[in-house]
């Protein structure tokens, strides 16, 4: 059976692609502090809105006035996409909130997105580190009792052993939303890992890499595509310029 190729809308990236991402693929987009992460995936759902896909934007880290204004920047009127139900912002404030995965499924749920984003994966996961947040949810589960837990869980779970399980329960659950998604991990300037929490680059279908090179005065930026399940693609790196929203450099590819 053909794979359905869900596009960016960007020239140059869907090439790249081989026509887009290959419908409910889950991609880790993984890149530094301010190399494009939210932007390409503002991008993503603006330019599905376009065609009639619905987009749901779920942020630890923005809501829908903070996105509107950087939006503004390149063009991009996000309420208009709001009102005609095309786009919905779903701000979540990992502090203060809990049931955060529940708020999550529960939204995708509700507004039943063709195209979802996550950003960013990394909050999400540091958040599942906190032994609350642990306990409360094995005995959610049954798994443990509240009488022993206390013992239990330092010595036969790790933390970063839990938080791998949590991940990977939590994207298969996303996984079995239908949606084709982009996940946005960031990345420390230097590390051996493709994503924050070095399991999401082994659970997701697909990694895109954005990274940034400062040289002297110059600067590099480029997209590179290091994984992408159901599909063959380019493995070079492909230059990219941040304008109205991302914009591939011709004369580099
Ligand atoms: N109007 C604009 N024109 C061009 N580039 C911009 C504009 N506004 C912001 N940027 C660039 O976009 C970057 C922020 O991109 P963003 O998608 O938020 O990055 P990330 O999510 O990876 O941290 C800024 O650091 C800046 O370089
Ligand atoms: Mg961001």
């Amino acid at each position: 059976m053909p794979v359905n190729k869900i596009p960016f809308g960007i020239p140059g990236l869907d090439e790249a692609l081989n026509g887009g991402i290959p419908e409910n693929n889950l991609v880790l987009i993984s890149g530094g502090a301010g190399t494009g992460k939210s932007t390409l995936c503002l991008q993503y759902l603006v330019n599905g809105a376009k065609k009639g896909e619905k987009g749901l934007y779920i942020s630890t880290e923005q809501n829908l006035a903070d996105l509107s204004k950087q939006g503004e920047q390149y063009g991009w009127n996000l309420q208009e996409l709001v009102d005609k139900n095309l786009l919905r912002v779903v701000y979540i404030d990992i502090i203060r909130e809990d049931f955060v995965f529940k708020k999550i499924k529960d939204s995708i749920q509700d507004f039943k997105p063709n195209r979802l984003v996550i950003d960013s994966l990394n909050t999400l996961s540091d958040f599942t580190a906190s032994t609350d947040f642990a306990r409360q949810l094995y005995m959610q589960r049954g798994t443990m009792s509240p009488t022993i837990s206390d013992k239990v869980l330092p010595e036969n779970l790790t933390e970063n052993l839990l938080k791998r399980k949590i991940m990977m329960a939590f994207l298969s659950e996303i996984k079995n939303t239908k949606t084709t998604a982009l996940l946005t991990s960031e990345l420390p300037e230097k590390g051996d890992y493709l994503s924050a929490d070095g399991v999401s680059e082994f659970l997701s279908d697909g990694v895109i890499i954005l990274n940034y090179l400062g040289v002297g005065l110059t600067q590099f930026r480029s997209i590179q595509i290091r994984k992408m399940r159901y599909s063959n693609h380019e493995k070079d790196y492909i230059g990219y310029d941040l304008k109205a929203g991302i914009e591939i450099q011709k004369d580099v590819v």
